[in-house]
């Protein structure tokens, strides 16, 4: 007598993911994301639970900041043009049948949100040291005088600002949806960007 055939467990397939590009680009936004609001904390003095978290890995000149904060603050904002361009010619990955229409929505709109917000933060504080006509000292003998007076400065610094924290809740939204994913829906959801 023949043995009845035994079905090999079936893999779960992977969901697909996005490119290498854009998953580099992803990542590397985040990390230096991370440091940019770290620096800003430090530049301005964060007070309360990240003060002496900050003071003891930076035990510098607080005025040196400012440079570090416009580098990797501009490179925020090359990443984000690059990436948004990059998008606009691959294929972006199908969905899993996991994602609803509105969940669809959701995170369409959040990542629109999240470009549009990579863009303004930097943009402002680009236009705050070019165009408010105020002045930062960088360490200990240098000055940074902004190039042209044409903007109210409390304006630029209260959008800078306000677009920080719109940011951090558009983040924080957009990692609660993929978290809600992996763990509720549990479609490996995370996989699509690493
Ligand atoms: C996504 C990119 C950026 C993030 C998340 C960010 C975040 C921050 C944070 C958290 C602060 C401290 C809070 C405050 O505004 O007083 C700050 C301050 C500041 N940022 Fe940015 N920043 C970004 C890009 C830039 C860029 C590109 C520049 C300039 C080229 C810039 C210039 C400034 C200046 C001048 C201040 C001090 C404002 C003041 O005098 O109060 N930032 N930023
Ligand atoms: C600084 C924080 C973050 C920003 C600014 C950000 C931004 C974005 C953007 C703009 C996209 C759209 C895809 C693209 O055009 O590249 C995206 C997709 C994605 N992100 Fe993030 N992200 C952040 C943090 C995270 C974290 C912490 C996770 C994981 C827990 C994550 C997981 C994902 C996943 C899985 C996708 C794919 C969703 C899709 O296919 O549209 N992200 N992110």
């Amino acid at each position: 007598m023949t043995e009845p055939a035994t079905e090999a467990p079936k893999a779960r397939p992977l969901p697909p993911r996005h490119g290498v590009i854009a998953r580099v680009l992803h990542w590397l936004t985040v990390l230096a994301l991370l440091a940019q609001y770290l620096v800003g904390a430090a530049m301005v003095g964060a007070e309360g639970v990240l003060e002496p978290w900050i003071e003891e890995a930076y035990d510098g000149d607080e005025d040196l900041l400012l440079p570090v904060h416009v580098v990797i603050g501009c490179s925020i904002l090359a990443l984000t043009v690059v990436r948004f361009a990059w998008r606009q010619v691959v294929t972006l990955p199908a969905w899993p049948p996991t994602v609803t229409a509105g969940g669809k929505r959701f995170i369409v709109a959040t990542e629109r949100a999240l470009y549009a917000l990579l863009v303004i933060t930097p943009s402002s504080g680009l236009a705050l040291v070019l165009l408010s006509g105020e002045d930062w000292e960088v360490g200990d003998r240098a000055e940074w005088i902004a190039p042209l007076d044409l903007v109210d400065d409390d304006l630029l610094v209260g959008i800078h600002v306000a677009s920080q924290i719109l940011l951090l809740v558009t983040i924080a939204l957009h990692v609660g949806f993929v978290l809600k994913h992996q763990f509720v829906d549990r479609d490996r959801f995370i996989r699509r960007m690493v």
